[in-house]
């Protein structure tokens, strides 16, 4: 751990959408040369590891990206050109690379300062690195972790939405991502931004906390060829591990027809079908009828 590194926020609460700042923007394992390296050994490992996203995706678009760069440009190439418009490179499960994985050891024993009880009992860290320069965009969506999004460098537009805003996520929605791992039912409805609670700029030096399943897209539009690094730090935690099988048992009640409460609502009533979504996920497992989603 490297005590000068440090993420704040004032006030902190692992339930909601915060504000960060950081101190990451000069930590030598995400410089641009740093990350390029990074790249390279990420896709030697594993193509999947680096992905590209087509040009012409907008922020009700699908999530989908593709393992080589749509003009062709090789890993080098992207990092020889990132100025580029357009330019988007993505580094998925970086923590693969075991020397990137002192950068998240140390990101997240930065952040995990500001945890305690059971957002404090972290498991299954991991990385998420985004290069990019402007026009580029990462649709709506929603993800299983919690996350210490941090802008290292240039400047995201970036708007998230409350974990419990079933406005702008329904509860069923929440349930398909985190059962069946299917975003089918995320769709991004513009009428909804007025209710983010954070969209604008984040710039080098700051961040945002997103807990598990807050709806989230982001979009670099400065001009001039300024490149965006910016790197989504995840991890489980007892309690989204709790919240994710009471989802799965809510998700099992709806498809009896029920309607059930929505998670989060009712501790006593969570407890009991925190028990129920977790043997009912194992059963699934071993029945080979479920692949066991990650966190739970
Ligand atoms: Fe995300």
């Amino acid at each position: 751990m490297n005590p000068r590194y440090e993420i704040s926020a004032d006030p902190f609460d692992a339930t909601r959408v915060c504000r960060l700042s950081h101190n990451f923007g000069d930590h030598p394992g995400l410089s641009n040369e740093a990350l390029r390296g990074l790249a390279n050994r990420l896709q030697a490992k594993d193509r999947r590891h680096v992905k590209f996203i087509d040009p012409a995706t907008r922020v009700d678009s699908r999530l989908h990206h593709d393992s080589k760069a749509h003009d062709g440009r090789s890993v080098d190439q992207v990092f020889d050109t990132l100025t580029t418009p357009g330019t988007y490179i993505a580094l998925y499960e970086a923590q693969a690379d075991p020397e990137f994985r002192k950068v998240v050891d140390d990101v997240i024993e930065a952040g995990r300062k500001l945890l305690s009880g059971d957002h404090a009992e972290i498991f299954d860290t991991d990385a998420y690195v985004f290069i990019s320069c402007a026009p580029t965009v990462t649709p709506f969506h929603i993800d299983r972790e919690n996350n210490f999004f941090l802008q290292i460098r240039g400047t995201k537009h970036t708007s998230v939405w409350q974990p419990n805003d079933r406005e702008t996520v329904s509860e069923a929605a929440v349930e398909g991502w985190i059962v069946h791992q299917s975003l089918d039912q995320v769709v991004f409805d513009e009428s909804r931004l007025p209710f983010a609670a954070v969209d604008g700029n984040v710039k080098g030096g700051e961040g945002v906390f997103m807990p598990s399943t807050a709806a989230h897209m982001t979009q670099t539009e400065t001009p001039g060829g300024e490149v965006s690094v910016s790197v989504g730090f995840v991890f489980y935690s007892r309690a989204t591990k709790r919240r994710a099988n009471v989802h799965a048992c809510n998700a099992l009640l709806r498809r009896l027809g029920m309607n059930p409460t929505p998670a989060g609502e009712n501790s006593l009533l969570d407890s009991c079908k925190y028990l129920m979504g977790f043997t009912a996920i194992r059963v699934l497992t071993a029945l080979g009828r479920l692949q066991k989603p990650r966190g739970m």
